[in-house]
C-alpha cells in the first residue's frame, strides 16, 4: 500500500504532464553516475553494484531504454526506481530531485500561516536540539567533570573515541542550571528549550526552570539524515529510586513511535545486508556497531511500532531480533514478532546465553565470534515460539489446543500465501499435527480477521486445501460467507507471482508421469485465458496484457511496465514488486525445507485454484442474486434457466483442478 499511498499523493501535487516531462529529459545515465561509478562499455555503462559487496562488475545501465539493471541484487527500473532504490526516496520526492537537477518548474502549494508557523517552529526545535548535542559533546570533551566521570563511564564500557565521536555522545554536567543558563546567555528561547527537553519547570510552580538531564550522559537520537531529534540520558547513580534512562518528550520533531536509534548510522549497512538487527537499547547498538556489526538499530526502551516496522522496510525485508535469552525477553517478543510478519516481512531471532545481552556479548566477543554466534543461533520465529509454548504446555491437551491456536494465529497474520504454506508445514511437523487440521484453523482464522477488519467486504484469500483429500462441498456454507465483490486479493496474488517468478520454470507430472517442464508466466496466462476469467480492475488487466506481450520473448524485462505511464499501472507493480517474498530466504537450520521449486510450484497452483475459485464463487452468488428476482417477480421460466445455469457453475465448482503438484497443461 506503501507505494499506491505516494502515488495518489502524487496525483494531488504534481500534475501528469509535469511527471512525464520530468521522466522524458532525465538521462538515467547521467543522473546514475552521480551515485556510481560507472563506465562506458559498448552502448551501455558498466559498474559495481551500489546495492551488493562486488568485485566484479554487474550493474548495468542502459541509455538505449533508459533503464537500469544490477544483475547482483536483481534490482532494475527505470531512473525514478534508481532514485527510489538508492536514496529511499518516494516517487514524489525522486521526481523532485529530477526536476531540480533538470531545472523544471514544479508549482509548489502555498503553505497556510498555519503550516508556516508550524514549519518555524520546528526548525527552532531542531536548532536548540543541535545546540544542546554539542553542548553535551564539549561537556564530555572540555571540561574536568566530563571527562572524569562521563568520559570515563563511555571508556569503561568499551566505547573508543571513534564510536563516541561517531555517536555524538555527550555529557550533562551535574549541576541544576548549568545548561539552562549558557543556553539563554547564547541567545536560545525557554519555550524551545523545554519543548525538547533540555530543561524542565521547576515542580515548586515558581516559573523557574531546572536543567533536565543533570549529571547524565548523552545518547542524542538522531533523524534519517543525521539531525539529532531528542536524547536518551541515562544516569551514573546505581540509586534504583532513579530512573535509568531519562528521554526527551514527544515533540513536533520528535515523534517515539516513528524513530529508530541507530538508524542514520545502520541504513546503508542493512541495504548491503539486506537485513536489520533490532536490539533493546543504546548501548547495545553501539557495541555491536563498534565491533563490526552496522547494520543495527532499538526502539529505545519502548515496544516495537508499525512505525518503526516500516522504516525498517524500506530498506529490507528481513529483521532480525536480538533479545535476552529469558523466557520473559522472548515472550516480549511476540507481539514485535507478529507486527513484522504482517508487515509481510521475514523475522528470525536470536537469544544470547543467561546473563548476557548484544552489548556485552559484543564487549567480551571479537567479530568473527559475533558473526558466527548470529548466524548459528538466528531461529525461525515459528521455531522458537513453538518450543517455548511446548515447554509450557506440556501433554496438557487444552492448553495444546490453545498452543496450536496462538501459533497458526501468527501466521494467519503473514500476507503472503506461499510462506504461510511453508510456515503451516513446518508447524505440522513441530506439532506433530496433519496439515489439513492446521489449515482449516488457519482459514477459519483468517476469515475471522478479515471479516473484522473488512464488515461487508469480500473473503481474504484462503490457503488452498490440501491434497485430495479435502472436502470441497463440506466447506461450501463457509465458503459462501465470503463472496462479495472483492477478488482483488486473488488478483493481485496471481500478479505478484507473474511479476516476480514469470521468468522461472516449474516442473510437473503429467498423465504419463513425465515431467514437464512449464514456464510460470506462460502457465498462469494460459490458465486464465483457458477459462475465459478476466481481471476484474483497468490497472490489473493492463498488467496482465503487458505480460502477455512478454511471453515467448528470451528478454523477460519487466521495466516497460515499471516504466507505464499509467501511475496506477506503475504503483500497482512498484507495490507487488516490493512485496516479493524471497523464496530462499527459509533457516538452515529448519526441520523441512521445502525445494524451491516446490515452494513455487504450491504457490503457483494454490494462487491459479484460489483465483478460479473466487470467480465462480462470485457468478455463483450473482446467479442466485438474480434467480431470487426472477422468483419473487414471478419469471418462472427465467428462474428455471437461471437454476440450469447454477448447477453447471456448481459442476465447474468440483472440477476446478485442485492443487496437487500434478497439473499438466493441456
Ligand atoms: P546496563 O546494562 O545495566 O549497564 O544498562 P544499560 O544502559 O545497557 O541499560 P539496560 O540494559 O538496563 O536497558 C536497555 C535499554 O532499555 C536501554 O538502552 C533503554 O533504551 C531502555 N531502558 C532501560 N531503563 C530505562 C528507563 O528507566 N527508562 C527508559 N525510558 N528506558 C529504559
Ligand atoms: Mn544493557
Amino acid at each position: 500500500m506503501f507505494f499506491l499511498c505516494q502515488i495518489v499523493a502524487l496525483q494531488h501535487m504534481i500534475p501528469k504532464h509535469k511527471v512525464d516531462e520530468i521522466l522524458m529529459t532525465a538521462q538515467i545515465e547521467d543522473v546514475i553516475a552521480d551515485f556510481v561509478n560507472i563506465k562506458k562499455s559498448g552502448r551501455q555503462y558498466k559498474g559495481l553494484s551500489p546495492f551488493a559487496n562486488e568485485k566484479t562488475p554487474s550493474f548495468y545501465v542502459v541509455p538505449e531504454k533508459q533503464i537500469f539493471k544490477d544483475f547482483s541484487s536483481g534490482k532494475g527500473g527505470n531512473v525514478a526506481t534508481f532514485l527510489m532504490e538508492h536514496e529511499h526516496f518516494t516517487f514524489p520526492e525522486a521526481l523532485r530531485f529530477l526536476a531540480k537537477r533538470y531545472n523544471i518548474e514544479l508549482e509548489e502549494e502555498e503553505l497556510s500561516d498555519e503550516q508556516k508557523q508550524a514549519e518555524s517552529e520546528r526548525e527552532s526545535l531542531y536548532i536548540v536540539t543541535e545546540y544542546g548535542q554539542k553542548h553535551f559533546q564539549e561537556n564530555l570533551h572540555d571540561s574536568d567533570e566530563g571527562k572524569s566521570i562521563g568520559l570515563g563511564y563511555f571508556k569503561e564500557r568499551g566505547f573508543t573515541e571513534e564510536t563516541i565521536d561517531k555517536f555524538k555522545l555527550g555529557y550533562a554536567k551535574n549541576d541544576w542550571e548549568y545548561f539552562y543558563k549558557t543556553a539563554i546567555d547564547n541567545g536560545y528561547q525557554e519555550q524551545f528549550l523545554e519543548s525538547s527537553g533540555l530543561i524542565k519547570k521547576s515542580p515548586k510552580g515558581d516559573h523557574k526552570y531546572y536543567d533536565g538531564f543533570k549529571g547524565r550522559v548523552i545518547f542524542p537520537i538522531h533523524n534519517l539524515s543525521g539531525r539529532p531529534l531528542g536524547f536518551g540520558a541515562r544516569t551514573l547513580l546505581t540509586d534504583k529510586k532513579v530512573p535509568k534512562y531519562l528521554n526527551s518528550p514527544e515533540s513536533l520533531i520528535y515523534n517515539k513511535s516513528a524513530v529508530l536509534y541507530g538508524i542514520y548510522f545502520a541504513k546503508g549497512e542493512i541495504i548491503k545486508e539486506d537485513n536489520c538487527y533490532l536490539v533493546e537499547g543504546y548501548t547495545d547498538v553501539i557495541q555491536l556497531y563498534q565491533s563490526g556489526i552496522k547494520n543495527v538499530v532499538s526502539s529505545s526502551g519502548t515496544a516495537l511500532t508499525q512505525d518503526q516496522i516500516k522504516l525498517i522496510k524500506r530498506y529490507t525485508n528481513s529483521i532480525t531480533l536480538l533479545y535476552d535469552g529469558d523466557a520473559a525477553g522472548i515472550r516480549a517478543s511476540f507481539r514485535g514478532i507478529d507486527m513484522i510478519l504482517e508487515e509481510g516481512m521475514n523475522v528470525k531471532m536470536v537469544t544470547f546465553p543467561e546473563g548476557e545481552d548484544p552489548d556485552s556479548f559484543a564487549k567480551a566477543n571479537d567479530l568473527e565470534d559475533i558473526q558466527s554466534y548470529l548466524n548459528d543461533n538466528a531461529k525461525d520465529f515459528i521455531v522458537t515460539k513453538t518450543s517455548l509454548l511446548l515447554s509450557d504446555t506440556g501433554n496438557d491437551p487444552i492448553k495444546r489446543a490453545g498452543l496450536i491456536k496462538d501459533i497458526v494465529s501468527t501466521i494467519a497474520l503473514i500476507p503472503e500465501e506461499i510462506s504461510r504454506s511453508v510456515y503451516i508445514k513446518e508447524c505440522s511437523t513441530l506439532l506433530d499435527v496433519p496439515e489439513k487440521v492446521l489449515i482449516n484453523e488457519l482459514n477459519k482464522i483468517r476469515r475471522k480477521n478479515h471479516a473484522d477488519k473488512n464488515k461487508g467486504y469480500g473473503a481474504p484469500s484462503e490457503m488452498p486445501p490440501e491434497e485430495a483429500g479435502h472436502d470441497f462441498e463440506g466447506d461450501q456454507q463457509d465458503k459462501k460467507v465470503g463472496l462479495g465483490d472483492n477478488i482483488d486479493d486473488q488478483e493481485k496474488d496471481l500478479l505478484r507471482i507473474l511479476l516476480n517468478y514469470g521468468d522461472k520454470n516449474i516442473t510437473f507430472l503429467n498423465e504419463a508421469k513425465e515431467e514437464v517442464e512449464v514456464n510460470v508466466a506462460q502457465f498462469i496466462v494460459h490458465e486464465i485465458q483457458r477459462d475465459e476469467m478476466e481481471f476484474s480492475k483497468p490497472e490489473f488487466a493492463i498488467l496482465l496484457e503487458k505480460i502477455e506481450a512478454m511471453l515467448g520473448d528470451d528478454n523477460w524485462n519487466i521495466s516497460d511496465i515499471i516504466n507505464h505511464s499509467d501511475a496506477n499501472v506503475s504503483g500497482i507493480t512498484a507495490e507487488l514488486l516490493a512485496s516479493r517474498y524471497e523464496l530462499h530466504a527459509w533457516d538452515k537450520h529448519q526441520i523441512t525445507v521445502p525445494s524451491e521449486e516446490d515452494k513455487l510450484k504450491r504457490a503457483v497452483e494454490g494462487s491459479i485454484y484460489a483465483f478460479k475459485l473466487k470467480n465462480v464463487a462470485k457468478m455463483i452468488f450473482d446467479n442466485q442474486k438474480e434467480m431470487k428476482t426472477a422468483q419473487e417477480s414471478g419469471d418462472i421460466d427465467k428462474a428455471m434457466l437461471l437454476q440450469k445455469e447454477q448447477i453447471i457453475l456448481n459442476q465447474i465448482v468440483s472440477s476446478l483442478s485442485k492443487p496437487s503438484g500434478r497439473i499438466i497443461i493441456n
